[in-house]
């Protein structure tokens, strides 16, 4: 049974004893409500109790819903971060209390509070991304426009290293001009980037995963570019939400003959983009999957068993002992096989599927 709490909420389970809590960071997205669904249907299958908290993009109600978490006794904590270094601090309090903390999709860094991390390869997103404008560019000297996740989480850094492996020999050799940004220009010549490097590129084109500040940053990069810098044209769209806006506005400009862009999450409207020929590429991330991995660990580690990893990840403190899945690169193509034959949505959500 899941029962629907006020606010932000839900519970299932059938003793008073929480035994996991499960924070995500908001419901404004489709990719996080996802992860609520299907969190929802696999926490239908066990006996222990759940409850799944929103943090709605702030740090401070993240660290007080931590809070609430722990005062109904829970022994295992899934969170995604809010802000990687923020949520150090709601993790210290769990493990204060001798939860086990689990960091679900993005690293709760600097800290050594954290014992899991679940996770999606996202170096390999930044790759597929950046992979498909590669092989879906013709000529050379095209000009690409780089766009970045949130400064604040990890996982916007990987994603970019990702891309940026596969895109800067593309730049090295001229199928590639960089059109938005001087400081990838400036270290277009490096095959790979420090942290602080790389931290540079992303804090000037980062959309902080923000649809309008991403659509700002799209028309203040077309104002500023010359017509050489239009055409036929590559963008790297950091995610789904963030891609859809950057496509509306080089989609307005009359000298942008044609565009690739990637994107990631396999959201409902990014798919609807790409069978509508709007959004070329989504990196399908099968949160399926995802949810398996952290109630599967969270079960082992309520059993007093100890979870398999397949790795780990530095946070800037630890290497933490991670799960890993693969990710899909899926477009007009493959969406058909990937995303419906797949059971992950239905044929009747979409319009225009052959
Ligand atoms: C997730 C993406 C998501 C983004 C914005 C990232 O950490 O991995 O799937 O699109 O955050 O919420």
């Amino acid at each position: 049974m899941v029962l629907i709490a006020a606010g932000c909420s839900s519970e299932s389970g059938g003793s008073n004893d929480l035994s996991v809590g499960i924070v995500l960071p908001t419901k404004d997205e489709q990719r996080w409500v996802q992860d609520e669904e299907r969190f929802k249907e696999a926490i239908g299958e066990t006996d222990y109790t759940t409850e799944i908290l929103f943090s709605q993009g702030s740090s401070a109600k993240e660290k007080e819903n931590v809070e609430t978490l722990i005062s109904k006794g829970i022994d295992v904590l899934i969170i995604t971060p809010q802000d990687g270094d923020s949520a150090a601090a709601a993790a210290d309090a769990a493990k204060e209390e001798g939860i086990t903390v689990i960091s679900y999709d993005r690293l709760i860094t600097n800290t050594d509070s954290v014992d899991y991390y679940v996770t999606f390869d996202s170096v390999a997103v930044g790759a597929a991304q950046a992979q498909y404008l590669v092989d879906n560019s013709e000529g050379s000297g095209i000009p690409l426009y780089l766009y970045a996740g949130a400064a604040s989480d990890n996982n916007a850094y990987l994603f970019f290293e990702g891309a940026w492996n596969v895109l800067q020999p593309k730049i090295a050799d001229g199928t590639f001009t960089i059109a938005n940004s001087s400081e990838a220009e400036a270290l277009q010549d490096k095959a790979e980037l420090t942290r602080e490097e790389m931290s540079a590129i992303v804090s000037q084109l980062t959309t902080s995963w923000d649809p309008n500040e991403a659509k700002n940053k799209a028309e203040t990069h077309l104002t500023a570019a010359g017509d050489d810098m239009k055409g036929d044209i590559a963008i790297l769209g950091p995610n789904d939400d963030t891609a859809r806006a950057i496509a509306d506005v080089f989609s307005q400009d009359s000298s942008v003959t044609s565009y690739v862009i990637s994107g990631q999450d396999a959201t409902k409207a990014s798919i609807q983009y790409i069978i509508d020929g709007k959004q070329s590429m989504t990196v399908f991330k099968d949160v399926r999957t995802l949810v398996k991995d952290a109630m599967g660990m969270a079960i082992t580690i309520l059993d007093g068993d100890t979870p398999d990893t397949t790795g780990s990840y530095d946070n800037g403190e630890i290497d933490v002992p991670a799960m890993q899945s693969d990710v899909i690169s899926v477009d007009k193509d493959n969406v058909q096989s990937e995303i419906i034959d797949s059971g992950y949505y239905e044929a009747s959500e979409f319009t225009g599927l052959e």
